[in-house]
């Protein structure tokens, strides 16, 4: 067998050249109207300051009062190139412990932040460095990893930046998509009660396109950027340029589709790493889901939108190239009905294909607990065991194929790690979070080149919680607090 490319040959060739920039989320490029614009901070060698700490935030049409890292969510948005250190600095303000994960990232065990299973949580009034070295370029996110911390504003994006660029564009947007509840008369915590005591919620939210129920939480606002579709975000360039967007979901319980008025879309990655291109008119986005796509702006000013699939509401942003109104937020977006993006359209670009033959293969399940209310992921025969501990070896290609036996999607989600997902005659794409719907069953193969333990969890944040969650371990990295009870992504007990 071939030696996987999987460090990319990018990477290794220009590995440590590292410098970290921290800008405002949103638009990088020359022009942003509509927020006021944030100043960039370089922080070559200081660390990225993440104050996480209960704080007010202007969602734009209200302020409602959550956590965050700074006065803001999205937190800061954190850029460093492939192969260079991002530094951190995590102060706890909480009246809670936290940790934070750096999603998508092949990252040192140590700095991964799951909570009792790689990092002992840091408990509130402390201070944590996190420090690594982000090896392949692409579009990522850091999250708390505590509770239902993720739900509040606790999350920003990390973009790692390629230093032999191969796309040509002329400036890039990030675009983060995300549902909201704390500070409007409830919180997560109070929906996560819900949610465990009432398996059968009154009124199910269905969709045609996940297959099933959508989602347990109807929220009351859909957010790009922070900013409420009363409020929008405004995107601001000139016709004829080629943009990238970077689309990331931070939600917790919220599909989006998405689709910019009369442009189609490019896309270029999934997940951080580069696909053949192909393009579509709209795509669905679970959570932990990143897509980059590329589009070619036209003359006028337009809709982006971002349906709460299955939740008959919308996420909203205007992207300018004219003078001239900006569009309602209930204007109707007939791209999000055409050409959808598909996993069988995603091939990974062959620079990052690892190759094929697994020494083992793991089948899993995604289900329900036995007394009906919890979440599982197990094998067929130890599906309530939570979290099950897949045991691989070093160096090993694993092949887990996850079976829905559920009436609901799920984003399946491994730390450290890249996957291939089995498409047609193998070739899929390289993601960290795959859909996998009601009696759908999706295969992904993974090489075991970062020994340490690893969670592997729905990236429903209430799924997660409630029990949908197990770990691959390999190595001789002990677990940091392998005392603690590891029930959901809290750790807390
Ligand atoms: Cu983005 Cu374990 O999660
Ligand atoms: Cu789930």
């Amino acid at each position: 067998m071939p030696v996987p490319s999987h460090p990319t040959r990018r990477a290794l060739l220009f590995g440590a050249v590292g410098s970290v920039a921290l800008l405002g989320a949103g638009t990088r490029g020359p022009l942003r109207t509509g927020t006021a614009p944030r100043p960039v901070i370089p922080v070559a060698d200081t660390a990225v300051p993440l104050d996480a700490a209960p704080v007010t935030v202007d969602l734009g049409s209200r302020t409602v009062r959550t956590w965050a890292y700074g006065d803001r969510a999205p937190g800061p948005e954190i850029r460093v190139t492939a192969g260079g250190t991002v530094s951190a600095r995590l102060r706890n303000g909480l009246p809670q412990e936290t940790t934070v994960h750096w999603h998508g990232v092949r990252i040192d065990p140590a700095m991964d932040g799951a909570p009792g299973l790689s990092q002992v949580p840091v408990a509130s009034g402390d201070t944590f460095d996190y420090r690594f070295t982000a090896p392949d370029p692409g579009t990522f996110f850091y999250h708390s990893h505590v509770g239902t911390q993720l739900d509040r504003g606790m999350y920003g994006v990390l973009v790692v930046e390629d230093p032999a660029e191969p796309l040509g564009y002329d400036a890039e947007w990030t675009v983060v998509l995300d549902d909201w509840l704390d500070g409007t008369g409830t919180d997560p915590d109070t929906e996560l009660g819900t949610i465990r005591d009432t398996p059968r919620p009154a009124r199910t939210l269905r969709s045609r396109l996940l297959g099933g129920t959508a989602g347990h939480v109807d929220y009351p606002h859909y957010l790009i950027n922070g900013r409420t579709p009363q409020a929008p975000e405004e995107f601001t360039d000139s016709p004829g340029r080629r943009i990238r967007l970077r689309l990331v979901n931070a939600g917790a319980d919220t599909a989006f589709r998405v689709g910019l008025g009369d442009h189609r879309l490019t896309v270029t990655h999934t997940d951080g790493f580069p696909v053949l291109p192909v393009t579509v008119d709209a795509l669905l986005i679970g959570m932990g889901e990143r897509y980059d796509v590329l589009v070619t702006l036209a003359d006028g000013v337009f809709p982006l939108v971002a349906e709460a699939e299955g939740k008959d509401a919308r996420a909203f942003a205007v992207v300018r190239t004219s003078g001239g109104d900006a569009p309602d937020p209930s204007v109707s977006v007939p791209e999000l009905d055409r050409r959808l993006l598909t996993l069988a359209d995603l091939v990974a670009d062959p620079s990052v294909d690892p190759g094929d033959a697994p020494a083992r293969a793991v089948d899993l399940v995604l289900g329900r607990g036995r007394n009906g209310t919890g979440w599982t992921l197990g094998t067929a025969a130890a599906r309530d065991v939570t979290p099950l501990r897949v045991p691989v070896s070093v160096g090993e290609r694993v092949r887990l194929s996850f079976t829905n036996a559920t009436r609901m999607w799920h984003p399946v989600h491994l730390h450290g790690h890249t996957f291939q997902v089995r498409g047609e005659e193998g070739r899929g794409p390289r993601k960290d979070t795959v859909i996998v719907r009601p009696r759908e069953r999706v295969t992904v193969d993974v090489l075991a080149e970062n020994p340490g333990e690893w969670m592997l969890h729905c990236h429903n944040l209430y799924h997660s919680e409630l029990g949908m969650m197990a770990t691959l371990g390999y190595g001789d990295t002990p677990p940091a607090a392998p005392d603690s009870s590891m029930g959901g992504m809290s750790g807390t007990g």
